[in-house]
């Protein structure tokens, strides 16, 4: 019998109606659009407003879009792995919250955290599952509402982040196509430069934490920009030597969308013209684990079955990795 793999057999994302430009920024913070442009390649960003509107809702959103536009029964679905780092609640996961908004009741569901790197994470453990044979429809999710942690008081981080995520299904083939290889890495002596410090076991919230404002994202990014650089362009690099594919031999690159320079850094290193690479991040900022979904899912009309994509992220713990796909539709 063939091998089985997992291909992923539809997209869907979706991202909150309203708008922060970087006009808008200006009036909060010290800062301009000539600077953020020139720095981030970032023009405005989605922010999910509304009371008691979690991630969950942004997941809510893409799963029950791709369950339509897949013609898949709720019922039908057997694993759901959401991956963000702005759950609804630190438990119940909202992988939970999503599949029972769904009517998704016999599938096993959790959570997985590996910051901007989440995405590439829950879907290659997501393979393996269906790899094995023992599930064969699976939702994969990344979603994140990083305005719920985002300090709109601090100019080095406010102008990085937006809400939205996306989801996709996977399914077993025999058709030689699907999730090829994987390359997933972790560094966590970069702790220290990219994390939120209070809320969790160690520090549990408190007035004083609040007050401390200990409850927003911390970035050191200078440190944080070159380890995602030579992370990111190492895998890729790797993966695409141990299978023998050339540049010319893929058809898209689809990176974490954390800031233009990286991408074209990333990009230049491994010679990837731009034109081969997936970049939306002017438009929507760095959703965390919803930047490549959010990719994959504008660029699906593109994309064609056999093409040759190479998925990369990094993101803090440090994580890192990269996927290479043969797309399946
Ligand atoms: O997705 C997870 C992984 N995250 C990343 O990959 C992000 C990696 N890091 C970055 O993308 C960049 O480091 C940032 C975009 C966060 C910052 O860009 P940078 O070129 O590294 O700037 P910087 O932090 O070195 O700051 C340069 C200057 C500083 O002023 P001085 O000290 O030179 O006078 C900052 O205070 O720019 C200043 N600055 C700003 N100016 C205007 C910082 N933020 C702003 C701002 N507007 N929003």
């Amino acid at each position: 019998m063939s091998k089985l793999q997992a291909a992923i057999t539809g997209i869907h994302a979706w991202v909150p109606a309203d708008v922060l430009t970087n006009k808008d920024l200006e009036k909060m913070v010290e800062t301009n659009d000539e600077w953020i442009v020139s720095r981030t390649g970032i023009k405005e960003r989605h922010i999910l407003k509304g009371e008691a509107m979690g991630t969950s809702h942004i997941g809510i959103q893409a799963v029950k879009g791709l369950l339509e536009k897949t013609n898949t029964r709720a019922e039908d679905v057997d694993m759901l792995i959401c991956a963000t780092v702005t759950g609804d609640m630190h438990f119940p996961d909202t992988a939970n919250i999503i599949a029972d908004a769904l009517d998704i009741r016999n599938a096993f569901c959790y959570d997985l955290n590996a910051a901007c790197s989440g995405f590439i994470f829950a879907l290659v453990t997501a393979s393996k599952f269906v790899e094995s044979g023992t599930h064969k429809k699976v939702i994969v999710v990344g979603a994140d509402k990083m305005s719920s942690i985002v300090d709109y008081t601090d100019r080095s981080t406010c102008i990085l982040f937006g809400d939205g995520g996306g989801a996709v299904l996977l399914e077993p083939s025999t058709e030689g196509i699907g999730i090829m290889d994987s390359i997933l890495k972790s560094d966590g002596s970069g702790q220290n430069y990219l994390y939120q410090k209070a809320g969790g076991s160690r520090y549990p919230p408190t007035a004083a934490t609040v007050a401390a404002g200990d409850h927003f994202i911390y970035q050191n990014g200078q440190p944080v920009f070159k380890a995602a650089v030579s992370g990111m362009s190492d895998v890729v690099k790797k993966i695409m030597e141990r299978n023998n594919l050339s540049a010319d031999d893929i058809a898209w690159l689809a990176p974490h969308q954390a800031n233009r320079r990286i991408i074209e850094t990333v990009s230049s290193m491994a010679d990837f013209p731009l034109e081969k690479v997936m970049i939306n991040i002017h438009k929507y900022g760095n959703t965390t684990s919803g930047t490549i979904p959010l990719c994959l899912w504008e660029w699906e009309s593109q994309l064609k079955k056999g093409d040759n994509v190479i998925l990369t992220a990094f993101g803090g713990g440090f994580t890192w990795g990269s996927i290479w796909l043969k797309w399946a539709y």
